[in-house]
């Protein structure tokens, strides 16, 4: 390894101690983001597995403590009281919902369910050491219940896809892809006081009128009392999102592998199968555009797919969805699109006019898409791919540092910055100390 790369595989694992709270799980970053967030801690714990296998586990963990009683896993679980962020437990109020943990404050709202497949890699991480397979089997029957909980409650069809109802639920908040949505609704403005624009450049982060628009959804699902069923049938915004889904169907994938290694729960490993199956089929038939050469969003309040290419578009290589075929339709898509002037993996379509390279999910690279990007491109044999890819994301990381997102064009005026919102940024220090050492899981 390069002196450069060591050196900063020591910054990456003390930004993650650093952003280590006493109660044994990682804020994204100081001020901006003061809570523990769902997907965050997964692709955290990612990280920790290399180095400090304990605090890998107490990142779930503790994130599981907040479960639900039917299974849901929060976006936030706001663990400590902060004044830095909002809107907090008073406006997200989920103890509005019949099932919201009595001891915890949460929101109400999910994020893609990235734990199956994280939870198997930190055992995997951890083989020579001393975890045990009782706490392997407690934590995915707890997983398995966050996975069933979307199954019965996200899937009105049966088609083995989850429904979003807020765009935070996407992970990629501000992304253009919303703004067809946007402009089914008719939304109040509201007064508040936002935070966000407080720590970071506001042009950098989504406008007042996107922030109508979050709040809005969640005063909707608050006024459903967090009830999916009310939700489904009032919501403005009730998304297929490919992204979503992705993870959802590599984390079944990874439950089902689980619970075979540890010779238990057959029935599981069955509805699983069953489920994975269904999803499989309908993301083929229902979110693949074969005119764009990859997955898109389906709108299903609108009954329509929005036409749009993100880099969530590829993530169901992550999942093993495409046929080898489609996969390779795939990637030329990516090359064509991604890969000519531009840095991977820009967050949206950087040859589309609604691409912008600073602002948040309207273009940045962020490096947990990237790393699940990876991911998809070494199932399915595309090394070389990958390989760019890898390069690309550690690249930026070592130009720019640890920031929350990195601008995509490889020529920059002199002067103008790579990396922008929160600095010492957890998941992109996790994912980098995952990359580097990525021969662990092949
Ligand atoms: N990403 C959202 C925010 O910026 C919430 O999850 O606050």
């Amino acid at each position: 390894m390069p002196p450069s790369d060591s050196l900063l595989l020591d910054q990456a694992q003390q930004i993650l101690m650093s952003n280590r709270q006493a109660g044994g799980y990682t804020i994204p970053c100081q001020g901006l983001y003061p809570f523990q967030w769902n997907w965050d801690s997964g692709f955290i714990a990612l990280g920790y597995a290399h180095f400090n296998i304990e605090a890998a586990v107490s990142e779930i963990k503790t994130l599981l403590d907040a479960q639900w009683s039917n299974g849901f896993i929060p976006h936030i679980v706001f663990q400590q009281p902060s004044d830095t962020y909002f809107p907090g437990p008073d406006f997200q109020r989920a103890d509005l919902s019949p099932y919201a943990h009595p001891k915890f404050s949460s929101s109400g709202i999910t994020q893609p369910p990235v734990l199956g497949f994280v939870l198997e890699r930190i055992f995997n991480q951890a083989e020579a050491s001393t975890l045990d397979s009782s706490l392997l089997e407690e934590l995915a029957l707890k997983i398995f219940k966050n996975i069933a909980y979307f199954y019965q409650n996200r899937d009105p069809n049966d088609e083995g896809l989850a429904f979003i109802f807020h765009n935070w639920e996407s992970g990629t908040d501000n992304s253009p892809v919303w703004d067809d949505v946007w402009k089914t609704m008719d939304v109040p403005k509201y007064k508040v006081q936002r935070k966000d624009t407080t720590h970071v450049n506001p042009e950098l982060r989504p406008t007042q009128r996107e922030y109508d628009h979050y709040l809005y959804l969640i005063d909707l699902a608050k006024e459903c009392g967090y009830v999916e069923e009310e939700i489904f049938k009032r919501s403005p915004l009730l998304i297929q999102d490919p992204l979503f889904n992705s993870m959802l169907l590599a984390s079944n994938a990874a439950l089902r592998r689980i619970f075979k290694s540890l010779g238990k729960h057959p029935e599981k490993i069955s509805y699983l199968e069953e489920k994975y199956q269904l999803g499989k089929t309908s993301m083929d038939q229902k979110l693949y555009a074969p005119d764009q050469g990859a997955y898109v969003y389906f709108d299903l309040r609108n009954n329509k797919q929005l036409p749009y290419l993100s880099s969530s578009s590829y993530t169901p290589l992550m999942a093993g969805i495409p046929s080898p075929e489609r996969a390779l339709i795939l990637v030329k898509s990516l090359q064509q699109r991604f890969a000519n002037e531009h840095y991977l993996c820009a967050s949206f379509d950087p040859t589309h006019p609604l691409f912008h390279p600073k602002k948040y999910w309207r273009g940045p690279v962020w490096i947990n898409l990237n790393w699940i990007l990876y991911q998809g491109l070494k199932h399915y044999g595309f090394e070389d791919f990958a390989q760019r890819l890898k390069t690309d994301t550690l690249q930026l990381i070592q130009e720019a540092g640890f920031y929350e997102y990195f601008d995509p064009r490889k020529k920059l005026s002199p002067g103008q910055k790579r990396g922008y919102g929160g600095q010492n940024f957890s998941w992109t220090a996790a994912l980098f100390i995952d990359l580097l050492n990525d021969h662990a899981n092949p």
